[in-house]
């Protein structure tokens, strides 16, 4: 959000737009009626809810208070996952609010899901020629426009070249089991090497890793699609080819299966079932169905087999990466990042079913092994600055693996904290005690 919000200033001030940036929970109330442009970028969180920094913002528009906001004109690029029941939820309600309360549109609001490039670089593209137009319209010259535009977060303190597109190659330096033998649950305390990147972070901050599928799986989707695995698919828009093995390991989710996805199906196949199911009123057995499968079952369920990779893969969305609340302390280890996962593994429709990144982390990711990540900021969540400030830290689980950070971050800065009880997960001894 942060990246598109900057790179979006960027190109409408090479326009000679005047742009503000403001994070929503930074925008007060009287700030809106002065604004004559606005361009919301917002995602949604929860189930349909706003993310944190815009709930206030999301409160007062849809509260009695919101002012009447004729002479603005907006327009929305709302982020979210297809994979949510509430897509880009947040997104439509802030569109719909603002038409309510007067706004006109500059262009229509874009959906975009966890690979979002595209469709916001079409909106972006949209809005510039709609906003070039109206300016060649009302004036005949090229004029600057007091452009607000709302983001979620704040501008971005690392120089680091290494960025959600652009990850960096980094080498796993520690992968220990924190659990004891014959313990049911597998959490691993893994450390990793951020030197040479500039990646910065700050504890609170999330490290973003780009997972591999798993190897078993991607076999036996080639062996039910009959494939060798050598056929050459193209995986984007530049044309670039890879072996649909590879593109199936690595480019592309196989594991959740989307409304968007099945109707794609529906349309490749002409199944009649499938296309009843993703017909509007079959909403709860559409649910039920997405619940639990993967494309696996989609192939053996709607018998695929017989498509070409390419007509295979052009209907799957890119693999989105996984977060980790990141356990260290900047401070005390410079250049390193450690992150605490939980494996997750379960049987589904009478298969054993592995998440994807906390699989790979567990099993196969190895010691000198390298994983493209980047860093993703969280200014939301933070130790307060001044350190008296009293802290309850609550984090069942790798919950805890945040405040490892947070409590690393105190030891290495000399500011320790009066000690509370605890209860339950030991918080005010962490994960650094296996050290
Ligand atoms: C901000 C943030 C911070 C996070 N921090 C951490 C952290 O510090 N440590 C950590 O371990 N994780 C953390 N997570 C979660 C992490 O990002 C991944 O979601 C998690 O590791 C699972 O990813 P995966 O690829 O292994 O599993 P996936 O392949 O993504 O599978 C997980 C999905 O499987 C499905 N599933 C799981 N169990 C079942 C079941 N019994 N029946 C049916 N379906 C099921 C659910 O749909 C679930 O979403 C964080 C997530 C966020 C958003
Ligand atoms: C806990 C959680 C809940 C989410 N809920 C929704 C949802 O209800 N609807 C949706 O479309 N996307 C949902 N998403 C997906 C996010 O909107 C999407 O990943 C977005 O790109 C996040 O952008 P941000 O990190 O800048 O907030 C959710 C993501 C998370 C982590």
């Amino acid at each position: 959000m942060k990246g598109l919000a900057q790179q979006l200033s960027r190109r409408l001030e090479g326009e000679g737009f005047q742009v503000t940036t403001i994070s929503m929970g930074d925008l007060k109330p009287n700030q809106l009626k002065k604004i004559e442009k606005l361009l919301l970028l917002v995602s949604t969180h929860g189930e349909g809810d706003p993310p944190d920094a815009a709930i206030s913002f999301y409160e007062f528009l849809h509260s009695k208070r919101a002012p009447k906001l004729e002479s603005l004109e907006f327009s929305v690029l709302a982020l979210g996952d297809t994979s949510y029941e509430f897509f880009c939820q947040t997104g439509k309600d802030f569109d719909k609010r603002l038409e309510e309360l007067g706004g006109k549109r500059i262009v229509d609001r874009a959906d975009c899901d966890v690979d979002f490039d595209e469709t916001a670089t079409e909106w972006t593209n949209q809005v510039l020629a709609a906003l070039n137009v109206g300016h060649a319209v009302a004036s005949g010259i090229p004029v600057q426009a007091n452009m607000s535009q709302v983001t979620g977060s704040q501008a971005d303190r690392s120089s680091s070249t290494y960025s959600r597109t652009n990850p960096f190659m980094a080498e796993i330096l520690e992968n220990l089991n924190l659990n004891g033998r014959g313990s049911e649950r597998e959490t691993r305390h893994i450390e990793i090497s951020l030197e040479g990147s500039d990646l910065q972070y700050q504890p609170g901050d999330c490290l973003a890793i780009y997972p591999e599928n798993h190897p078993q799986l991607v076999q036996d989707i080639l062996d039910a699609m009959g494939w060798s695995g050598d056929e050459q698919v193209t995986v984007n828009k530049n044309g670039e080819q890879k072996q649909v093995r590879d593109a199936l390991l690595s480019h592309y989710e196989l594991t959740v299966l989307t409304k968007p996805l099945l109707t794609q199906a529906a349309a490749l196949t002409g199944h009649a079932q499938l296309q009843e199911l993703v017909q509007a009123g079959h909403e709860a057995e559409l649910r039920s169905y997405l619940n639990g499968r993967d494309l696996l079952d989609l192939i053996h369920d709607f018998s695929l087999k017989g498509h070409t990779a390419q007509e295979l893969t052009s209907i799957l969305r890119k693999i989105p990466p996984r977060q980790y609340s990141i356990s260290s302390s900047p401070a005390a280890y410079p250049e390193e990042v450690h992150i605490t996962v939980r494996t997750v593994n379960y049987e589904s429709y009478g298969r054993e079913r592995y998440g994807v990144c906390s699989t790979q982390l567990a099993k196969r990711a190895e010691v000198g092994d390298h994983l493209p990540v980047y860093i993703q900021q969280n200014d939301q969540f933070r130790l307060p600055d001044n350190p008296d400030t009293p802290i309850i830290m609550i984090g069942p689980g790798t919950g805890v693996a945040p405040f490892r950070a947070f409590l690393g971050e105190r030891e290495e800065t000399g500011q320790p904290a009066k000690h509370g009880s605890s209860m339950g997960t030991s918080i005010s001894r962490p994960i650094s005690s296996i050290k």
